[in-house]
């Protein structure tokens, strides 16, 4: 996407193919910087504080930290130590570990002296992949939000709420949840978004709000409590959000206030889509309030909060009284029963087995009996 006049994506690589560029997304709204990763552990670092954050883009990055490994050193040793590095360094989306165990699958065979190549090669592969699968699911999506204009009787915009930041910061490019709003506003269908401003990383009102201010796509931010209230009042036509991990049987786990959003959907009859590339399946696991681990972060999160000053310089106060403890669960889990369908880049299915099945047969593993 285009920031600026100018065509970005969210990682690339740098110096003739010895280092890779990120945009910080730590900076993101009030400076635009980009960041040189040059290293395995530059690159874990950029996962873990989330200079680069969204599940693909997090797996892209891991893919490109393997091969920053392989320039320094390319036995076994080395191949295992830069995937238990970067795969430790966010639980929950399972991005992170189909793109490493792809990386470490393809160079595992390989004579040590042809990893470094092979894994530059496949990094690239897996950020081209992406960007391609973010296209489709903007196609998919584009057919939903086009259905709710024709029910509105082409009447006023599209109003869609989402949550999080599932855009193309989040991916390679395009984004998942608001590719479809991309590609609907560029069709010149009118289209308003309700930015979840999503505490306690703000990730909405940060990163979201951003992105379609940058497209010049409509939309208001709203407190993370406003989403029912406006479903309530006939406010939202349509919820679209992305997702870290999908199990097998197409529960949703993402940014954690998603669940309240699907059950004040529910409770209103407003549809609920969630997008998602097929590397976020994660095919082993079934239930998702179970067995998906859920990321438990900082405590300083939830009591602090940053913003820029009138002189321009970015600070983080305190909103919670010395002393008050907190607990930060960074992703909840939608039960699939609460999703109207999934949003893939081989088309909409039912939030179940049987859906995905049929939308990707043969991935999953064989139930017994
Ligand atoms: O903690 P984050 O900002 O990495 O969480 C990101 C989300 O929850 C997104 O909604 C999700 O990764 C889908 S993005 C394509």
């Amino acid at each position: 996407m285009k920031v600026d006049g100018k065509h970005y994506r969210t990682i690339w690589v740098a110096d003739g193919g010895s280092a890779v560029e990120v945009i910080d997304q730590t900076r993101l709204p009030h400076v635009f910087a980009v960041r040189r990763i040059e290293t395995a552990d530059d690159a874990a670092h950029a996962i873990r504080t989330m200079i680069v954050r969204g599940a693909p883009l997090i797996g892209a990055t891991a893919a490109y930290g393997m091969a920053l490994a392989m320039d320094r050193a390319d036995d076994d040793g080395a191949l295992s130590a830069a995937y238990e590095l970067l795969v430790a360094t966010r639980p929950t989306a399972i991005n992170l570990r189909w793109a490493l165990d792809r990386v470490r699958a393809a160079l595992a065979p390989l004579a040590p002296a042809l990893r470094a190549k092979a894994a530059w090669v496949l990094a690239a592969e897996i950020c081209d992949e992406d960007v391609a699968i973010c296209e489709g699911i903007g196609r998919n999506g584009l057919e939903l939000i086009r259905q709710a204009h024709a029910r509105k009787g082409g009447q006023g915009p599209v109003n869609v709420l989402t949550h999080c930041n599932a855009g193309w910061l989040a991916t390679v490019d395009w984004g998942t949840a608001i590719a479809p709003i991309y590609m609907a506003h560029d069709a010149g269908i009118p289209v308003h978004v309700w930015v979840d401003e999503t505490r306690p990383r703000n990730q909405g009102a940060s990163l979201t709000a951003w992105e379609l201010g940058r497209h010049g796509v409509p939309h208001h931010i709203v407190a993370d409590n406003a989403g029912g209230h406006l479903m309530q009042h006939g406010l939202v036509d349509l919820c679209i959000v992305g997702t870290d991990r999908v199990t097998a049987q197409g529960d949703v786990c993402n940014k954690i206030g998603t669940y309240l959003k699907a059950l004040a959907a529910h409770d209103n009859g407003v549809p609920f889509y969630v997008a998602l590339p097929s590397p976020t399946i994660d095919w082993t696991v079934a239930d998702g309030i179970r067995e998906i681990p859920i990321e438990q972060r900082a405590q300083h999160e939830v009591t602090r909060i940053a913003g820029r000053l009138a002189d321009g310089s970015v600070v983080e106060v305190d909103i919670a009284a010395p002393g008050s403890p907190a607990r930060n669960d960074a992703f909840d889990v939608t039960p699939a029963r609460l999703v109207t369908a999934l949003v893939t880049e081989r088309g909409v299915c039912a939030a179940s087995r049987d859906g995905l099945d049929g939308l990707f047969p043969g991935s999953a593993p064989r139930r017994a009996g």
